[in-house]
């Protein structure tokens, strides 16, 4: 905390309407440091009240920030993408102590979060509609893109400022007003990203954040008719329970869910560019991503070989506090995480499995586990099943290309997917095959501003980032034009 240059950017109170404002109760819930378990401070514990008063104060502001030009409002989101940039490393430096991640990737995430600011500035004033030939002669036909209303967003630990920025960024570019709610375990990342938002002169009231009881918060925006969308990022089960609450108000949803991400491996496969993949998609942010490898597919010939390389590779990871010097990997978030990870690997190694590096608690203690690899798993264990979200590599084998696709689809999840061969066709026959919303070829790093973030199954509806990225923060409105004679 000490280095950080700006403290104003460390804040511990609600943002509604354009205050900084405390619990009603003056209630806080207490945010820990995931390296050092560590008390980093308290954050108001905000419930049904002051959301209620957010979701007010968004619905107050919505004519007046619907009716602004699309490049005034460009310009806002231009600058706040501007002031991201300009303080990246003191927000990199307040994610490390409250998320965990090493501060490269800290810093990393600051960008990737400050390219949707400046995406959607852009993308603002993009938001054509269409001129469509009429049906009838004396009718003209036109078709435009405007905003929904007030939207909420609920988003997740793992990456606490991109996934929020990927969010409200969209929302605000298309003319909504936002209430968002950030993970109770990483508050401050998105506390800091409303201070620099209130700088780059983002009217009371059109943001608002709200910091607190999780279920409180959700259900006072769930009930609400006023707001109309909410966007979500996390479990499937949360979004499974978020979509049937939402049914009685008929809000519209984006659900970013959970992944099974299988990483397929030909025996034509580039292996040092497979390996090079593995590792920078399955150990980023100590495995906790929703499009991180859960599944290894390796075609059998390979397969010892491409376990013994990864092996070698993750054991050679640099382990600790995301502040020091040449760490790679972080802790988990939390204990609960640590147990289900603990849990995953010993029914693995119950089952057959054997522990090619790792499998246990660093020695660091604490939300520390050793970067691991399981060599061979079945569809029978939990690695196959669901989703380690930690430092897990579960290699299974495969015979043929049909082999792949079945057991890589075999899962009700459907995000990402990574696929490695040098056969065009078979490229062409995979990534049609595969059951998910994105597939990297010959790449373990797929995500960008620019690009359709998504999934299909239980892995959730609608894209963000790219041009389809506003699609879901607005409504296409049809004006037929009568009387043309
Ligand atoms: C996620 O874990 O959902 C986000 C990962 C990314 O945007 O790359």
């Amino acid at each position: 905390m000490k280095s950080i240059r700006d403290k104003s950017l460390f804040k511990n109170k609600n943002y509604i309407g354009g205050d900084w404002i405390d619990a009603d109760s003056k209630e806080t819930l207490t945010v820990k440091n995931p390296a050092s378990l560590e008390i980093l401070g308290t954050v108001p514990k905000s419930g049904k009240k002051e959301t209620d008063r957010a979701i007010q104060a968004a619905k107050e502001t919505f004519p007046s920030w619907r009716k602004k030009t699309a490049k005034e409002r460009s310009n806002i989101l231009y600058e706040w993408f501007r002031l991201i940039l300009e303080n990246k490393e003191d927000l990199a430096e307040i994610m490390t102590l409250e998320q965990g991640k090493p501060i490269a990737e800290s810093r990393g995430e600051i960008v990737y979060a400050a390219s949707y600011l400046e995406w959607f500035s852009e993308e603002a004033k993009r938001t054509y509609g269409d001129i469509i030939p009429s049906h009838r002669t004396d009718t003209r036909v036109f078709v435009s893109k405007g905003p929904i209303g007030v939207v909420a967003t609920i988003t997740p630990w793992n990456f606490p400022t991109a996934m929020l920025a990927r969010k409200i960024a969209p929302a605000l570019a298309a003319g909504n007003t936002v209430v968002s709610k950030p993970s109770e375990l990483t508050p401050y990342s998105a506390l800091a990203l409303a201070v620099l938002g209130e700088r780059a002169g983002i009217p009371k009231g059109v943001w608002n954040l709200v910091t607190g009881d999780p279920f409180a918060i959700g259900e006072s925006l769930l009930q609400n008719k006023d707001v109309r969308k909410l966007s979500f990022t996390g479990s499937t089960k949360t979004g499974q329970y978020l979509m049937e609450k939402s049914a009685p108000t008929l809000k519209k949803l984006s659900l970013e869910l959970g992944g099974n991400a299988p990483f397929i491996v030909f025996e034509d496969a580039d292996m040092d560019e497979a390996i090079k993949g593995a590792m920078l998609s399955k150990y980023r942010n100590t495995g906790q991503t929703c499009i991180c490898v859960n599944r290894f597919l390796v075609q059998d010939s390979i397969a010892e070989e491409f376990a013994t390389r990864l092996s070698k590779e993750a054991a050679k990871l640099k382990v600790g506090s995301g502040l020091e010097p040449g760490v790679e990997q972080g802790p988990l978030i939390s204990e609960a995480a640590l147990k289900k990870v603990e849990a995953h690997v010993q029914d693995a190694v119950s089952q057959g499995a054997k522990i090619l590096t790792g499998g246990k608690k660093h020695l660091l203690g604490g939300n520390f586990y050793e970067p691991t690899v399981l060599f061979p798993i079945n569809k029978d264990m939990l690695v196959f099943k669901e989703e380690t979200f930690g430092p897990v590599s579960s290699i299974m084998t495969f015979s043929s290309e049909e082999d792949a696709i079945a057991k890589a689809n075999d899962t009700e999840f459907g995000l990402a997917s990574y696929v490695y061969t040098r056969d065009i066709s078979r490229i062409f026959r995979m990534t049609e095959n595969l059951e998910c919303g994105m597939v990297g070829v010959n790449e373990g790093v797929i995500s960008s501003e620019q690009v359709p973030f998504g999934g299909v199954k239980f892995s959730g509806m609608g894209r963000e980032g790219s041009k389809y990225g506003m699609d879901d923060y607005t409504v296409t409105k049809y004006i037929c034009l009568g009387g043309i004679t």
